[in-house]
C-alpha cells in the first residue's frame, strides 16, 4: 500500500512516499535517497514522544538491513515549540559531533513538525549542509512540515513576567530533504487532537487549490476520533491529495518568491495568534483561526461574499475546531504580532486573501484594517 509523489525543487528532486507499514523497510528508502549507497554513519534526531514506537520500528529496520551496515546514533528531542530553539539545536550539533558525522553522514528526523523543522534545519548548517531524509509521524507533518524543504527554528522576541514570547522560524534554511517517508501506522498513535490539527492544513490545500480534499476531511476524523479500524487506503489517499497542492505550488516557486506565499493562507493571523497563545494552542488550531480571520478580511475587502466567509467560519467549527481566540486580546497586541511576521515586507503587510469559488489572492501593501477585521472576526476587540 504505497503511493508516491515528487518534489522538485530547482534542479533537486526527492521521492515522498506515502503508505502504510512503510517503516520496517525503510533501509530501502533511505539507500535510495542517498544515489544507491548505503550512508555509513546516521544521526537519528527523534521525537521523544515515538521513542519506543516509530523511532524504535526506524532503527531496528536499519539494524536488520544488513546491507546498511551503518552506525547509527541518536538524539532525542520534547517536541514543545519553545523547544524549537537554539537550545535543541546546540543538543543535536553536539549528538552529530560526537558520532563523529562526516559529509557522507546522514541525519533522519523521526518526529512531528517540530522535530523534523529543527532536524532539517541541524542537516542544514551541520559541516555546511548534509543530507537528510524526514520521517513525519503527524498528520500535518505529512501533508504540510516535511513537505517543501523549509526548516528552522523559533528564536525568543521579548520577555515578560519570565515568559519568553517566540518568534516563529525566524531562523532557518531552505534545505529539502532527500526523501520523505510517511507511514500512515504512525498516526495510530497520535492524539485526536493533534490529527485534528492536522485537518486544518489539508483544509487549506482544499481553499487553495483542490476542492476535492474536504469531504475527505469529516470522515478522516471520524475514523480518528471513533474507534473503527482505520481505512489505510483513505488516509494514504487524503495526505497524497493534500500534499501534492504543496508539492505543485512549492515546484513553482520554490524559494518563495511569488506562488509559494499563497501557502501561508491564514498564517499571518495564525503567527500573531500563537505568539500570544502558544501554551493554549496547537500550530493546527492557530491555522484554523487564521482561515477564519483570512476569510473576514477576504469578505472585507470583496473578494469573498459574508455568506462565503461565514461557511469557512462553519466548516472550520464542523471539523472541531474553536472559531474563536481561547482568552479574550487586544486588537491592538495582536496586530502588533503580526509586525513581527516575516512576511511583512519593508513595512508592509501581506496578505493572503480567500475568493469565493477557491484559490487566494496574494495582496502585498494589504490595508492594516484588513488584519483588524479579521482579528475582530475571531474575537480579538479594541482597545478603549
Ligand atoms: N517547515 C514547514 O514548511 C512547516 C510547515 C508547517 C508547520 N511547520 C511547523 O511544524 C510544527 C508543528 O508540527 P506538528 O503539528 O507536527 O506538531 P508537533 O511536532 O508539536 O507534534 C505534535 C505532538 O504530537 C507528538 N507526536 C508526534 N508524532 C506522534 C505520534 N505518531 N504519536 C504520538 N505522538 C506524536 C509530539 O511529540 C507533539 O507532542 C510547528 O512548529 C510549525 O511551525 C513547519
Amino acid at each position: 500500500m504505497t503511493r508516491e509523489l515528487i518534489q522538485r525543487m530547482g534542479n533537486e528532486t526527492a521521492p515522498v512516499i506515502i503508505g502504510s507499514g512503510i517503516l520496517s523497510s525503510i533501509a530501502q528508502h533511505i539507500r535510495r535517497a542517498n544515489g544507491g549507497k548505503n550512508p555509513l554513519k546516521i544521526l537519528i534526531v527523534l521525537d521523544e514522544a515515538v521513542a519506543t514506537t516509530w523511532a524504535s520500528v526506524v532503527e531496528q529496520s536499519l539494524k536488520n538491513d544488513a546491507a546498511t551496515g551503518a552506525e547509527i546514533s541518536q538524539v532525542s528531542i520534547l517536541a514543545t515549540e519553545p523547544n524549537k530553539s537554539a537550545h535543541s539545536w546546540s543538543k543535536v550539533m553536539d549528538a552529530a559531533v560526537r558520532a563523529d558525522l562526516d559529509r557522507q553522514g546522514m541525519i533522519i528526523a523521526v518526529g512531528g513538525g517540530i522535530v523534523t523543522d529543527i532536524a532539517g534545519f541541524c542537516a542544514a548548517t551541520y559541516l555546511r549542509g548534509i543530507a537528510w531524509v524526514a520521517v513525519p509521524t503527524t498528520l500535518l507533518g505529512m501533508v504540510d512540515a516535511a513537505i517543501g524543504g523549509k526548516t528552522g527554528m523559533n528564536l525568543p522576541l521579548a520577555e515578560a513576567l519570565g515568559e519568553i514570547h517566540w518568534g516563529k522560524n525566524l531562523a532557518g534554511a531552505f534545505w529539502p530533504p532527500s526523501a520523505v517517508v510517511a507511514d500512515t501506522q504512525a498516526l495510530t498513535t497520535l492524539s485526536p487532537r493533534n490529527f485534528r490539527a492536522g485537518l486544518a492544513e489539508c483544509l487549506k490545500h482544499s481553499m487553495l487549490v483542490d476542492a476535492s480534499i474536504e469531504p475527505l476531511l469529516a470522515s478522516a476524523l471520524a475514523i480518528y476520533t471513533s474507534s473503527e479500524p482505520v481505512d489505510q487506503w483513505k488516509m494514504i489517499d487524503l495526505i497524497a491529495r493534500s500534499a501534492a497542492v504543496k508539492l505543485d505550488i512549492v515546484a513553482a516557486d520554490p524559494p518563495e518568491a511569488n506562488q509559494r506565499m499563497l501557502l501561508n493562507l491564514g498564517h499571518t493571523f495564525a503567527h500573531a495568534i500563537e505568539s500570544q497563545f502558544s501554551s493554549e494552542l496547537l500550530h493546527g488550531e492557530a491555522v484554523a483561526l487564521g482561515l477564519v480571520a483570512a476569510a473576514a478580511a477576504s469578505a472585507a475587502s470583496g473578494r469573498m461574499t459574508a455568506s462565503g466567509a461565514a461557511s469557512v467560519r462553519d466548516r472550520v467549527a464542523a471539523l472541531g475546531f474553536q472559531v474563536k481566540l481561547p482568552q479574550s486580546a487586544t486588537v491592538e497586541t495582536l496586530e502588533k504580532a503580526a509586525g513581527f511576521d516575516k512576511k511583512r515586507v519593508e513595512g508592509s503587510l501581506t496578505l493572503i486573501l480567500p475568493k469565493t469559488g477557491g484559490g487566494a489572492d496574494i495582496v502585498r501593501k494589504a490595508d492594516p484594517e484588513l488584519l483588524r477585521v479579521g482579528l475582530r472576526a475571531i474575537g480579538a476587540v479594541d482597545s478603549v
